[in-house]
């Protein structure tokens, strides 16, 4: 099963009049024409319970898109059996036919399915067309097409052998369930939380957002229709620390694949490590967490390139983006440049509901983001250390909408400058260009974070002199680019420090996590 490298799916544009935009509004009518019933899915069965909940678009709030069952611990409980049921059959398959069966999933989401889970997707989460399409179609069948052609890797590498003795290497999967624990942020992300470990022969209990139910219900319905079999994947809706209760204390668990907030995560760890007696084997513990993510110019950069570079990384999908730019450090000399292309651009942009076409800046994800994030400003505003340069404004009276918000400190360690706010709110220092190695110092020093992160200069020496400098300060380092959008197979995604174990999604290093290795040495 030779499997050839892959290519990035290529984005569509959604221009006026082109067949993809049609489609895709005709699969936004369809959504708001009905209001869908969205069960959990246990051993194949679609389970309903009592407790509803409504799924609303986060920039129209009053709108019901349809109603999620919410489970209980019993739920949880009955998810892990199911998948330790169709453990032996699924990992004992080929994983060719696997793999086959993700490769239809990709196909499915690259056909006849892109409109609707990048509908859902913008309905759901609240991103502009293009935003879901680089996730929600691109990004995840990029996840499948990928692991495919990495898996192909692992089991095709064999130790050697010699004369009269047979060595051999069998890529077992974990021994136990695997729970896949997913963010509301990434679509393409909560699909391949759960399917790169089962593309190894893992079975899984899959626990998304809650705020991230009505996308999940589409690509749960693509991956039975690709041929997941009964129980392999299993997908919940209970409250976080139900699932983490039943299944973090289950002695079948065995790893986890994780993506989300440090605190969280931290939590996680520590419960895995209180419970460690418990476990058949250590458990595989994977967590891709926050960030704080930089940009810093150098005296020698481009302004325009700069601005470009800092709206684009702080203000896509309204900032909530673990690589989203959120504290930059910028030269005096090139300060009121950068400002003037900043400001112009930002009002260029138009803020309002997804279906809009026109519109770059939605809404955020809940109220309780966008209270976290309007009281982030409020505090700004009445700090002396502190000028709103651009923004300011949120309005939460029919959708949660905050304008894009760029800060001015003198304070270089205000806490917009330190926190991770998950919001459209981009803090600026500016620094005396003589003093860049200082701020080298400043941007590695100011956060435990270290996820993704930018250097603009045209002075090659300056490029390497910070690329050494903040070595352990970013997973991913873009140098006069922004610190988003990464592409599978071309950037391998995740950051180390507080901003998780860097086990890079989307790579050979991901997948080898999911398997646990049979050596075998046998002697004629
Ligand atoms: P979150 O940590 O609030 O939730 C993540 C998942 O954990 C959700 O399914 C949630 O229900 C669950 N959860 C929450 N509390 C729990 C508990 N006590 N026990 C068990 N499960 C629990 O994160 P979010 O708000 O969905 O996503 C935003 C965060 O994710 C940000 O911090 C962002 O930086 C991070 N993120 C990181 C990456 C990355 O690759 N590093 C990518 C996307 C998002
Ligand atoms: N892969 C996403 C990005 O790079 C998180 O922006």
């Amino acid at each position: 099963f030779n499997v050839p490298v892959p290519k990035n799916e290529p984005v569509k544009s959604y221009a006026p009049n082109s067949p993809e935009r049609a489609a895709l509004k005709a699969a936004l009518v369809e959504a708001r024409s009905r209001q869908i019933e969205i069960p959990m899915y246990i051993g194949g069965e679609e389970i309903m319970t009592e407790d509803k909940h409504a799924v609303t678009p986060p920039h129209d709030h009053q709108y019901v898109l349809g109603y999620y069952s919410l489970g209980d611990a019993s739920h949880v409980t009955k998810a892990i059996e199911a998948a330790l049921a169709a453990r032996e059959n699924w990992a004992n398959l080929s994983w060719e036919h696997r793999a086959a069966i993700f490769l239809k999933a990709a196909d499915l989401l690259a056909g006849p399915y892109r409109a609707e889970i990048n509908a859902a997707t913008m309905l759901g989460q609240s991103k502009n067309a293009y935003q879901a399409e680089i996730d929600a179609a691109c990004e995840m069948i990029d996840f499948l097409r990928f692991n495919v052609h990495y898996a192909s890797q692992i089991y095709g590498e064999q130790p050697q052998s010699s004369e009269g003795v047979w060595n051999r290497l069998e890529h077992r999967p974990l021994e136990g369930f695997v729970f896949a624990l997913t963010p509301f942020n990434f679509t393409a992300i909560a699909g391949n939380l759960p399917t790169s470990a089962a593309l190894m022969g893992n079975v899984c209990v899959w626990k998304p957002a809650l705020t991230q139910v009505y996308a999940a219900n589409v690509l749960m319905k693509v991956f039975k229709e690709a041929g997941v079999p009964d129980g392999v994947i299993n997908l919940i809706y209970v409250d976080g620390p139900v699932a983490g209760d039943v299944i973090l204390r289950h002695p079948d668990f065995a790893g986890i694949h994780f993506t989300g907030s440090t605190k969280v995560f931290q939590y996680i760890w520590k419960t895995i490590g209180d419970n460690l007696s418990i476990y058949k084997s250590f458990p595989r513990i994977v967590g891709e967490t926050g960030g704080k993510d930089f940009v810093v110019a150098h005296s020698s950069a481009n302004a325009k390139a700069v601005a470009v570079g800092l709206v684009r990384g702080a203000f896509e999908y309204q900032g909530q983006k673990c690589s989203a730019a959120s504290r930059a450090y910028i030269p005096a000399n090139l300060w009121e440049e950068v400002k003037g292309y900043m400001i112009a651009d930002l009002a260029s942009m138009k803020m309002g509901v997804t279906e809009d076409f026109s519109n770059f800046i939605n809404a955020v994800i809940d109220e309780k983001s966008f209270d976290k994030i309007a009281g982030y400003i409020d505090n700004a505003k009445n700090d002396p250390r502190v000028t709103v340069i651009a923004g300011g404004n949120y309005d939460k009276s029919t959708g949660y909408f905050i304008e894009p918000t760029v800060l001015l400190t003198t304070d270089p360690m205000y806490t917009t400058m330190c926190e991770e706010i998950f919001g459209p709110v981009l803090t600026i220092y500016v620094y005396e260009p003589e003093k860049f190695e200082e701020t080298l110092e400043l941007v590695d020093k100011t956060s435990p974070y270290a996820l993704t992160g930018s250097i603009f200069a045209q002075d090659r020496y300056v490029i390497e002199q910070a690329s050494k400098k903040l070595v352990n300060a970013a997973g991913n380092f873009y140098i006069n680019d922004k610190p988003t959008g990464a592409v599978v197979g071309q950037q391998p995604f995740g950051g180390a420090r507080a901003s998780g174990t860097n086990d890079k999604a989307g790579s050979i290093l991901n997948l080898l996590r999911w398997v646990s290795p049979r050596t075998i040495k046998e002697t004629f």
